[in-house]
């Protein structure tokens, strides 16, 4: 299948001060104001999504957030809902990254909650999926992310603008990537649940993968049927790494 321009998609995690905005100001320059071979999108903490919107404003630079809550608003302390992002002047939003299903014990239920949410409040969810090394190793890879995909789409993504990306958890910040082979096994394999899970509508949903993309190995991830884009943590903090991998989209 022909797909549509990538999506390039940066995630900052738990990193970036003010300053750090030097960074989006390097990329917008060197991006230039003409149209753009792929969408870019970097996705900050949430108390720098007002400010980078600010600073990329006007030009093709989209920002987003790491994650939301699925309700509106509330006694949820500490929480940030999706339309918050949104009026903070988020296009996007993460949701269901594997540091969060781990370390908040985030299940496929609440991680199909955000994405509804993130439609609601008229963001673009980014569904994270992928195993780990244990069930990777025990053969399980594309049973493990079949089910995450049937469980964590929910039915108000069909038809809006969203993204599933596939981020094995033993790839992620470690230099370790799938082969090309294994990627595009995966990927494939995900198509085929978004159509079983949403019908046709949902074929023109990128699938990013993501782990350990780097300058380096990006042209050839990027060139693997099916893979619609990449979400890049630690090479997405800095211009000059960033920069080389939008280039190879
Ligand atoms: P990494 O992170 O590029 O640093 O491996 C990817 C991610 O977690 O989104």
């Amino acid at each position: 299948m022909k797909q549509s321009v990538k999506l390039i998609a940066g995630n900052w995690k738990m990193n970036g001060l003010g300053a750090s905005l030097v960074e989006v100001e390097a990329l917008r320059r060197a991006l230039g104001d003409g149209p753009a071979a792929c969408r870019v999108a970097l996705c900050p903490p949430a108390t720098l999504v007002e400010r980078m919107a600010a600073a990329v404003r006007g030009g093709a630079i989209e920002v987003g957030g790491q994650d939301c809550r699925a309700e509106i608003s509330g006694a949820h302390t500490g929480g940030v809902s999706a339309e918050m992002l949104k009026d903070a002047g988020a296009g996007l939003v993460i949701v269901g990254h594997s540091e969060r299903r781990q370390e908040f014990g985030e299940s496929d239920l609440l991680v199909s909650a955000k994405a509804e949410a993130a439609v609601r409040a008229g963001l673009a969810p980014i569904v994270c999926v992928g195993e780990t090394l244990q069930q990777r190793e025990a053969g399980q890879a594309v049973e493990v992310v079949r089910g995450q995909v049937m469980n964590s789409l929910p039915h108000a993504v069909t038809g809006r603008d969203f993204a599933v990306a596939y981020e094995p958890v033993w790839a992620i910040g470690t230099g370790l990537t799938p082969t090309l082979e294994q990627i595009e096994a995966v990927h494939r394999a995900i198509r085929a649940a978004m159509i079983e899970r949403l019908g046709l509508a949902s074929a023109a949903a990128p699938i990013l993968y993501g782990g350990s993309v780097k300058p380096d190995n990006a042209r050839d991830i990027l060139a693997v049927p099916e893979v619609g884009g990449a979400l890049v943590g630690g090479a997405s903090l800095k211009a000059a790494d960033f920069l080389p991998i939008i280039r190879a989209a």
